[in-house]
């Protein structure tokens, strides 16, 4: 399939360009670092080096693809902005090549946050309750899923927090098991949901490929792990063993702002539309497969 990617250097779409390729797809990457564009053509990537907030950089490219994949994002004030103008102008491709009776499809990265304190099961039709940081992204979500009443086949896929390698929320507890001192955000009875990097990846071709495929997808591997399990077996298999120290929300939240919430959620996710395209995690908690993402870590950590 030939397929238009954003976001390929980043946590999760490193993860999809390499399912991606392994599955035999015709790539083409918006990059927006030329030397990052010239490590993904190493791989036999077509790079586009342009700027998400700048359609014209990528236009052309994405008006080529049968599907696009948007993981990319931009953490900085404008990213809730910079979103909208990416996905008003890759879902206008995906339309008008529907119109045109070309194959299209749009699958774009939402996240688990959008549903809320969640104590009780939430799946892909459970009513969304956005904690602040993300009170933007159920509109994007709409706008991407109303596409579909006008025939595109659409896709939001909502990751739980990634772990494998080195980046994002489970890669800083690691690095700071390795350092001696994990924090954790309030108590640390909530829950996460979490998912593996590589599974998602798979989700993330399953989505684009199997035609049929449309509408909401949570991915986690349904573990219902709480933080202080996770934490507590990060500290345990650190070389020299790690401290533990809660702090209290409110200390969190007037360090890092709103992002201290989203660490504090309770939420038990299942992605029963994941399942039924054939979607079956390979790996089923952070805590139990501590050693080998230590291991990953590390690895990771010595190639950067
Ligand atoms: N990581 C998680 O646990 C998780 C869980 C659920 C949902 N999500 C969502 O998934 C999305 C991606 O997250 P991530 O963890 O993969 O983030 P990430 O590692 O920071 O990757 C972001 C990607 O976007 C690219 N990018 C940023 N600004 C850009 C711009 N202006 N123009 C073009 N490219 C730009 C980055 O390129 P550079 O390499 O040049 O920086 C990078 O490839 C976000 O919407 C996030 O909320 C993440």
């Amino acid at each position: 399939m030939r397929i238009f990617l954003t976001g390929a250097t980043g946590y999760i779409g490193s993860a999809v360009l390499d399912a991606l390729l392994r599955a035999g797809n015709d790539v083409t990457a918006l990059v927006r670092d030329p030397e990052k564009a010239e490590r993904v053509a190493r791989r036999g990537v077509t790079p586009i080096v342009g700027e998400l907030a700048k359609p014209v950089s990528y236009l052309a490219a994405a008006e080529g693809a049968e599907a696009i994949i948007h993981t990319a994002y931009e953490y900085s004030k404008r990213g809730p902005e910079v979103d909208r103008q990416a996905i008003d102008t890759l879902l206008g491709v995906a339309s008008r090549r529907t119109v045109a009776g070309q194959p299209a499809c749009f699958v774009y990265t939402s996240g688990i946050w959008v549903l809320g304190d969640t104590p009780t099961p939430a799946t892909e039709s459970s009513p969304l309750r956005p904690i602040s940081l993300v009170d933007w992204r159920p509109r994007h979500e709409r706008l991407v899923l109303d596409a579909a009443l006008a025939g595109v086949r659409t896709v939001v896929l909502r990751p739980g927090i990634v772990y494998g390698g080195a980046r994002g929320i489970i890669g800083d507890l690691l690095k700071q098991g390795a350092n001696g001192l994990v924090r954790v955000v309030g108590d640390g009875k909530n829950r996460w949901p979490c998912v593996y990097d590589r599974d998602l990846a798979d989700l993330y071709v399953r989505v684009t490929t199997q035609t049929d495929a449309s509408g909401v997808f949570h991915a986690n591997d349904e573990a219902d792990e709480q933080v202080n399990d996770i934490v507590d077996a990060i500290a345990r298999h650190a070389r020299t063993k790690a401290d533990v120290r809660h702090v209290p929300i409110e200390e969190a939240r007037a360090k890092m702002g709103p992002y201290a919430d989203a660490l504090a959620l309770d939420q038990v996710v299942r992605s029963p539309r994941a399942h039924a395209l054939g979607w079956a995690p390979s790996l089923h908690s952070v805590a139990g497969n501590v050693a080998r993402l230590l291991e990953e870590f590390r690895t990771s950590r010595e190639a950067a």
